[in-house]
């Protein structure tokens, strides 16, 4: 029998679905000796091994029923202890164990969103630019994004408005706020307030995403939009950045009746939840081993962005812009407004292969806009899993091809 014609077979929603810039330069760059500069992967030796094995014997002695289905919408010693670590500094969401979901890491909170809300056509605004992660879960609902513009402290609260008034059906916005990924930049204070108050206003709605808040290594803690405006903002948080990426447990706040919807729709995806998991991440909050681990990872990776940005400076010709942020895994470096004439004489994909050839990676700019022209002259850089020996050899080879470039042309 002949084997069944895939693209005969696909749905319409999932059929030209892309698959990730991100991974598709990962596979190139697997097992060759690249220096990655692409991924958002957090430093592996900073992962709290002996607390996990301490946590492992105790969770393992509460007995076989750790091994047993948990509900749908989490454990609950988990859902019972979210709320103390939700309303830390850093966040400050407001919250009780009814109106949180668990999810599998916070992309699996982005997929949900997705499918609860985005019918083909609706309008979704986002950030410009914004995490690619999302744009991949919420492309196979096939919504029209409208790109707020932003400059260095994120959104420009008038654009967000102009579009709430161009577009009144806009269906939600989606943010980070807080060390954004892919530019690395964050939300003042004041500026959250016109955001909230604007969703307020205009009784619209943002989903928060927040993996970063904790990974501050300088400046004061910003609470977040939800806890400004609790019943327009959904609040997703994840422990992969703050733990290990490996548990894939993260999170949705929201209003109860949301949540209702919510854990209806994730029984078909995952009638039951594991709970080993997620008591491991009960123990560690409960352990108070957060603030310890938060502590290291910024003595990893403070000194890790300040050896990318001071080599950024020396490498790079003069012609860009990047963000030095006070937390997260990024660096975003775009070309400068007055340099726009050299846009012509850099070609990105073109610059990265040549890159990966050299022995350094790094994402081009172009797949974190939503509707991207392709010609974007940005690229994203993450200092969090590189050594500094490393990241300052990598960021020497791009400059030097950058600088050929513009010296050929
Ligand atoms: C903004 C943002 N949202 C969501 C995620 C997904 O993280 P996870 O699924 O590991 O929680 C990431 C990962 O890098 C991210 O940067």
């Amino acid at each position: 029998m002949a084997k069944p014609e895939l693209s005969a077979l696909l749905s319409q929603k999932v059929a030209g679905t892309k698959s990730s810039p991100i991974r598709d330069i990962l596979k190139l760059t697997e097992n060759k000796n690249v220096i990655s500069l692409n991924g958002g992967y957090p430093a592996p030796e900073s992962f709290p091994i002996e607390t996990i094995r301490k946590l492992t014997g105790i969770v393992i002695d509460k007995g076989p029923d750790i091994f047993q289905y948990q509900k749908t919408e989490g454990y609950q010693p988990l859902l019972d202890v979210l709320p103390s670590f939700l309303s830390r500094k850093n966040r400050q969401v407001i919250s009780t164990s009814e109106n949180i979901a668990i999810t599998a890491g916070s992309q699996q909170a982005l997929d949900i969103i997705g499918r609860l809300f985005i019918d083909p056509g609706d309008k979704i605004a986002v950030e410009s630019p914004t995490y690619l992660g999302a744009l991949q879960a919420f492309n196979p609902n096939h919504p029209q994004y409208i790109e707020i513009a932003t400059d260095s402290d994120g959104i420009i609260p008038a654009s967000l408005e102009q579009a709430f008034i161009d577009h009144p059906d806009i269906k939600f916005l989606y943010t980070i706020p807080t060390f954004q990924n892919p530019t690395g930049k964050t939300i003042p204070l004041s500026r959250r307030t016109e955001i909230a108050d604007i969703l307020k206003k205009y009784g619209k709605l943002a989903i928060e995403d927040d993996p970063y808040s904790e990974t501050r290594f300088e400046g004061e803690d910003i609470p977040s939009l939800q806890s400004m405006a609790p019943d327009n903002v959904i609040h997703l948080f994840t422990f992969s950045k703050t733990f290990a990426p490996g548990f894939r447990i993260g999170g949705i706040v929201a209003p109860k009746d949301y949540i209702d919807e919510i854990n209806k729709l994730k029984q078909g995806m995952e009638l039951f939840t594991g709970g080993f998991d997620q008591a491991l991440v009960a123990e560690y909050i409960k352990g108070g081993y957060l603030d310890e681990h938060v502590k290291r990872i910024a003595e990893i990776y403070r000194p890790r962005r300040d050896m990318m940005a001071q080599a950024i400076t020396e490498h790079f010709p003069d012609i860009f812009d990047f963000t030095v942020s006070q937390g997260g895994l990024f660096i975003w470096v775009s070309l400068k407004k007055d340099a726009q004439q050299l846009a012509s004489k850099i070609n990105m994909k073109e610059l990265l292969d040549e890159a990966i050839k050299a022995g350094v990676s790094f994402v081009p700019g172009a797949a974190f806009f939503a509707n991207s022209k392709g010609n974007e002259i940005a690229m994203r850089l993450n200092f969090s899993n590189q050594s500094e020996e490393n990241i300052v050899k990598g960021i020497r080879i791009i400059g030097e091809l950058i600088n050929g470039k513009l010296s050929l042309a």
